[in-house]
C-alpha cells in the first residue's frame, strides 16, 4: 500500500469520493476525527460504507480505524464494525506488542461471531503515539500474524509531551518527532511489516508533501497516510519505484545470479555486496504489489 487515505467515518460524501482517490487504501476513522456524540453514528455509516464499497470488483483496500483501548470504545466499534469484514484494522495508540496481541484476540472472537475465518482482518497499528509506546517500538515482532504495517502519529504524542508544536517554522519535525518517526521505522523493519509515515497535514502544499514523501522513501518507508485526496497522486507518485530503480535492481540481481558463489560484484565501477542485492529483491517486490 502506497497511499491510505484517511476519511472521517460520518462522511457518506467523503467516503464516496475516496473510491474514486486512486488510493491503495482507505481509513475509515472512527477516532480523532469524531466527536463523541457522533461515535455511534459513524459507525454505523462506516458499517453500510465497507458493505457496500467490498462489493466492487476494483476498489481500494478497506481499513478502518478504531479507538485505543485506553478509550473504553473498541469494543464496541469492533462489534459494530466487523459485520462488514473490513480488509484491515488500524489499531492506534498501540503500546507495544502485548496491545496489539490484546487487539487480536478482540477480533477473533467477532470474527467467531460473524463466521469469518480467523485471522482474517489484519492490522496496522500507530505505534508512537504516547509517551510510553516509544519505550515499547522495539516489541512488535511475533505479537500477532495479522499485524502487517506499522506507522507513526505526532498529534497526539506532542499533547501528551506537552510541546508548543511538532514542526519548526519550515515545517521539518522537531527531534522529539524524528525519534518518534525513526522507532517507528526500525520497529517495522524488527517485527518485518511495512513502514508507513504519517500524515502531511499542510494538505494545500504540494512541493512540502512530495519532498516529505521523498525523505519517507529515502529512510526506508514504503507508503504514506493522506487526509485529503489531493495528496494521493503525489504520494502514489513517488513510493511506485521508477523505471530507473527497477533496471538496476534487475541489473543486481543479474549480476549476482551470473556469478552465485561471489560476495560482491562490480558493476559500472561501483561495489555491490549481499545487502544490495537483498535491498534489490525488495524493490522488486513492492512492483508486484500496490
Ligand atoms: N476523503 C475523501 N474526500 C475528501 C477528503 C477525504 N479525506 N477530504 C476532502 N474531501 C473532498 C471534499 O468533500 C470535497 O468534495 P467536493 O468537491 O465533492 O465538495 C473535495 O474533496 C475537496 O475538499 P476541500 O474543499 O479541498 O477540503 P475540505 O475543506 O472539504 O476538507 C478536511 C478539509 C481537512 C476537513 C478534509 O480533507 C478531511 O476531512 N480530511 C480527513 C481528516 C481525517 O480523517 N483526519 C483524521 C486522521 S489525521
Ligand atoms: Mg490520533
Amino acid at each position: 500500500m502506497r497511499s491510505l487515505l484517511f476519511i472521517p467515518g460520518d462522511s457518506p460524501k467523503k467516503l464516496d469520493k475516496g473510491m474514486t482517490s486512486g488510493a491503495d487504501a482507505l481509513i475509515v476513522d472512527l477516532e480523532d476525527s469524531i466527536s463523541p456524540e457522533r461515535k455511534s453514528q459513524a459507525r454505523e455509516t462506516a458499517l453500510a460504507f465497507i458493505k457496500q464499497a467490498g462489493t466492487s470488483k476494483t476498489r481500494p483496500r478497506l481499513l478502518v480505524r478504531i479507538n485505543g483501548l485506553q478509550t473504553g470504545l473498541t469494543d464496541a466499534d469492533l462489534d459494530v464494525i466487523v459485520a462488514g469484514r473490513p480488509d484491515a484494522i488500524m489499531f492506534p495508540k498501540a503500546e507495544g506488542g502485548a496491545a496489539v496481541t490484546h487487539c487480536d484476540a478482540k477480533l477473533t472472537a467477532r470474527e467467531a461471531m460473524h463466521g469469518l475465518p480467523a485471522g482474517s482482518i489484519t492490522m496496522v497499528a500507530i505505534a508512537t503515539e504516547t509517551a510510553k509506546a516509544l519505550f515499547l517500538a522495539g516489541t512488535y515482532a511475533d505479537a500477532s500474524p495479522r499485524l502487517t504495517g506499522l506507522t507513526w502519529g505526532a498529534e497526539d504524542l506532542s499533547v501528551e509531551l506537552g510541546a508548543e508544536a511538532n514542526r519548526d517554522k519550515d515545517g521539518n519535525f522537531l527531534d522529539p518527532y524524528r525519534l518518534a518517526r525513526s522507532l517507528c521505522l526500525a520497529g517495522a523493519a524488527a517485527a518485518q511489516v511495512q513502514a508507513i509515515d504519517t500524515v502531511y497535514v499542510d494538505f494545500r502544499n504540494e512541493s512540502g508533501l512530495r519532498r516529505e514523501c521523498e525523505e519517507a522513501r529515502r529512510d526506508g518507508f514504503t507508503g504514506k497516510m493522506a487526509i485529503h485526496p489531493a495528496q494521493v497522486p503525489i504520494i502514489n507518485e513517488v513510493f511506485t519505484p521508477t523505471a530507473e530503480a527497477i533496471a538496476k535492481a534487475k541489473t543486481v540481481i543479474a549480476a549476482f545470479a551470473a556469478d552465485p558463489g561471489a560476495g560482491t560484484v562490480g558493476i559500472g565501477g561501483l561495489m555491490y555486496d549481499r545487502p544490495h542485492l537483498e535491498r534489490a529483491k525488495l524493490l522488486l517486490a513492492r512492483t508486484n504489489q500496490s
